[in-house]
């Protein structure tokens, strides 16, 4: 893994100059701070942004950890029971700047209009209703294991969680690529055009509020959710392996896959590679002030089942989606400075 940890001086100097950046933006989804973040990003310590960049660049490893930001628990205030709301008035909005800061010298982030509300920083926490469902928000069963909205084509170089709140240790698990042994997998078949992806049920409109309060933007959103259908009734094949053959990238959803037409090559191509990162599967738990970047190219990633507290002290993480190439969604976004994808 890659792994920085902040000293008490750099948090000295740094907690000062984010609290009033939080003063004088109020949230973290003002339309400015989004502006800013990239120039804002150059005052980071310079050790932290040569620890970005050979992470971008070199790609050491699949999982990126900044540990060591000051988290206060107590002046957080109670877990919210739901992500609605939530960017008005948040007790963390200075460590939510530094987490947005960070993602910003490895890409754009970017947000959905189909999940949280078109959002650029999403919660994460669980849910009241939702302990069995496969969604972030669950907590009783695992969140199988995948690659972040694998089933979109402008799905993100990278995802990444910020933690607020973990008493119980529940572990995200991750599985690095550089850990598996591709020689002993059938590559080639992994990378035909053949494997079926659906999309997943954080994209469903019962998970979003049924209005933006904006007619065109609600149109646009109303196209997305259209396409998503479409993709459900003709599932688009595509392969789950690219770029190099002897270290691939990987693009994977098992639990939102359909199976049935496949070869019997691609089939058993396919449950190899799944054991493999089943084997390989790593478990990572996040502390209070952990920065977590994992790279949606190089791992897949889900969570432990973990017991649910709906007492105010509850897991609560930050998300934030990154692109390295947000001209690759301009088609889906009304404007070239709009970062949310309809
Ligand atoms: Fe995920």
């Amino acid at each position: 893994m890659h792994q920085l940890m902040l000293t008490a001086e750099e948090n000295a100097v740094l907690l000062p100059w984010l609290t009033e950046l939080a003063a004088t933006h109020g949230t973290i989804e003002n339309p400015e701070l989004l502006r800013r973040a990239p120039v804002l990003a150059y005052a980071l310590p310079p050790r932290l942004l040569e620890f970005l960049e050979e992470y971008r660049r070199n790609e050491p490893s699949a999982v990126c950890l900044i540990s060591g930001l000051d988290v206060d628990e107590r002046t957080l205030g109670p877990t919210p029971e739901h992500w609605r709301n939530t960017q008005h008035g948040s007790t963390a909005l200075p460590q939510e700047i530094f987490f947005m800061l960070c993602a910003a010298r490895l890409g754009d982030v970017f947000g959905w209009s189909t999940q949280q509300d078109g959002r650029i920083m999403h919660d994460v926490l669980p849910i009241k209703g939702h302990e069995h469902y496969e969604l972030g928000s669950n907590s009783l069963q695992h969140l199988s294991w995948h690659t972040e909205d694998a089933f979109h084509p402008c799905r993100g170089d990278y995802v990444s969680l910020m933690c607020l709140k973990n008493p119980d240790d529940a572990a995200t698990m991750v599985c690095d690529a550089g850990s598996l042994d591709w020689s002993a997998l059938d590559v080639d078949a992994l990378f035909e055009s053949v494997f079926t992806q659906m999309p997943d049920n954080s994209h469903l409109p019962q998970n979003t509020a049924e209005s933006t309060g904006d007619p065109a933007q609600d149109r646009l959103r109303k196209r997305s959710f259209e396409l998503i259908r479409s993709w459900n009734e003709n599932p688009v094949q595509r392969p789950v392996l690219f770029g190099d053959r002897h270290d691939p990238y990987m693009a994977l959803d098992p639990y939102h896959m359909k199976q049935e037409d496949w070869s019997e090559r691609s089939l058993n191509a396919f449950r190899e590679l799944c054991e493999q990162v089943e084997k390989n599967m790593q478990d990572l738990v996040l502390r209070p002030g952990d920065i977590a970047f994992i790279d949606n190219f190089r791992a897949v990633h889900g969570r432990r089942s973990f017991q649910p507290r709906y007492d105010g002290s509850d897991r609560w993480l930050k998300r934030l989606n990154i692109t390295r190439n947000i001209r690759g969604s301009r088609a889906w976004r009304p404007s070239a400075g709009d970062p949310v994808i309809y």
